[in-house]
């Protein structure tokens, strides 16, 4: 449904084209299909869009998520995932090949990050990391002839560094991808400023309600049918539930975002009056080093905010450990509001340098607010915070 509609609107309706009358999204959950004969059965087989075939070439309720996304993120195509990882790694070796060159950011996701660490050298894939948030850093390192993609991340796990997608997009050469897992499509539409592919973990506000593992790429026709060759033999495919779920998070994503991001404002501005937080990442925030960037790129400063105690290692696991309300668990964009101590989690990892090559401290905490009343969650934040001696 490609419509002249804003996204928001889009997101209502999207991803219903195997519904019939069925109003709300429907669950195909077969893993095949019934051929009408053998013709027919040849034609499925070699035609790698076709919803009714067999579940690791595709599914209607999974082609229905793909197509809500492509409808969001104004691309041509998408393809779904069993998780963001399963996404990420599609791209980078279903488009990358033995002696190519590939500039990533030095801010990444961890995962992504081990991914072009420890993965791509064993298929003869170099990688060069660069700075980010330095637009002239990308350009220069990419090798004419050899660089066949530039993968970057923004807003990028955990410290919210943003890459200016207007430079990035103009990259010429190699592939541009953005994984926006932190800014989905109502917030940033990177394929707008000429980045060719998208990626997301749905799992995380797409899908919205930490009840999915969902990942998903868009770009245009021409590559994703590269990837989606590719997703078969890879066989991390999504699974018809986890999309459905992703075509229910997409219809309410608008409000949750909004929610979730003035909760995030209103919590950030707290923590930076707070004598124990040496320092608070949010784009929302004047002090944050990309302010005017975040104004220019992204219609809203998402719910993410990350903060630097004072007191180091001790106190970071101090507060997660003793917030009431906020929980302690790994992920990001749903309704509760949840803590992560990097260093002791996501990022444990990481060699001591790493971290600090990614901006990550011992006092380091992410929090991503969720639906909670912000007056709640002042309090239990203020409480542990003040809690610690
Ligand atoms: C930016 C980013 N990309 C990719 C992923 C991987 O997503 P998944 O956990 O769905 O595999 C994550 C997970 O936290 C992430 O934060």
């Amino acid at each position: 449904m490609t419509t002249d509609h804003d996204p928001q609107t889009t997101a209502i309706r999207a991803g219903r084209m195997h519904n019939d009358t069925a109003l709300a999204p429907v669950l195909w959950a077969s893993s095949t299909f019934v051929a009408g004969g053998v013709e027919e059965a040849q034609r499925l087989a070699t035609d790698l869009t076709a919803p009714k075939f067999y579940g690791r070439h595709s599914n209607p309720t999974v082609a229905d998520f793909q197509n809500a996304m492509a409808d969001l993120e104004g691309a041509e195509d998408s393809r779904a995932f069993a998780s963001g990882m399963g996404a990420v790694s599609a791209v980078i070796l279903g488009l990358c090949s033995s002696g190519d060159h590939i500039v990533a950011q030095t801010q990444l996701y961890s995962h992504t990050q081990l991914l072009f660490q420890s993965v791509c050298p064993r298929f003869g894939i170099d990688v060069t990391f660069v700075d980010g948030t330095d637009p002239d850093a990308w350009e220069a390192a990419v090798v004419p002839g050899r660089t066949v993609l530039c993968f970057a991340e923004t807003p990028a796990n955990p410290k919210l560094a943003l890459v200016d997608l207007e430079r990035f997009g103009a990259i010429k050469g190699p592939m541009t991808v953005v994984d926006g897992t932190f800014a989905p499509p109502l917030i940033q539409r990177p394929l707008e400023y000429g980045v060719d592919l998208v990626i997301h973990s749905a799992t995380k506000a797409i899908a919205g309600h930490n009840d999915a593992m969902l990942g998903v790429v868009s770009g245009s026709e021409e590559l994703l049918a590269w990837i989606r060759g590719f997703a078969i033999l890879h066989g991390a495919v999504a699974s018809p539930f986890d999309a459905l779920n992703g075509i229910r998070g997409i219809r309410t994503l608008a409000v949750r975002l909004r929610q979730q991001s003035e909760t995030a404002c209103a919590l950030a501005e707290m923590l930076e009056s707070h004598p124990g937080v040496a320092r608070v990442f949010h784009p929302g925030l004047r002090s944050h080093p990309q302010f005017d960037l975040a104004e220019r790129q992204m219609a809203l400063p998402g719910g993410l905010v990350t903060f630097d105690l004072v007191a180091g290692r001790a106190a970071g696991r101090h507060l997660v450990d003793s917030v009431e309300l906020a929980q302690l668990a790994t992920s990001l964009g749903g309704p509760e509001t949840l803590l992560t101590h990097p260093a002791s989690t996501t990022h444990v990892g990481l060699l001591p340098e790493e971290l600090d090559a990614a901006g990550i401290g011992e006092g380091t905490v992410r929090m991503s607010c969720g639906l909670e009343h912000v007056d709640d969650l002042e309090r239990d934040l203020r409480r542990a915070l003040d809690s610690f001696a």
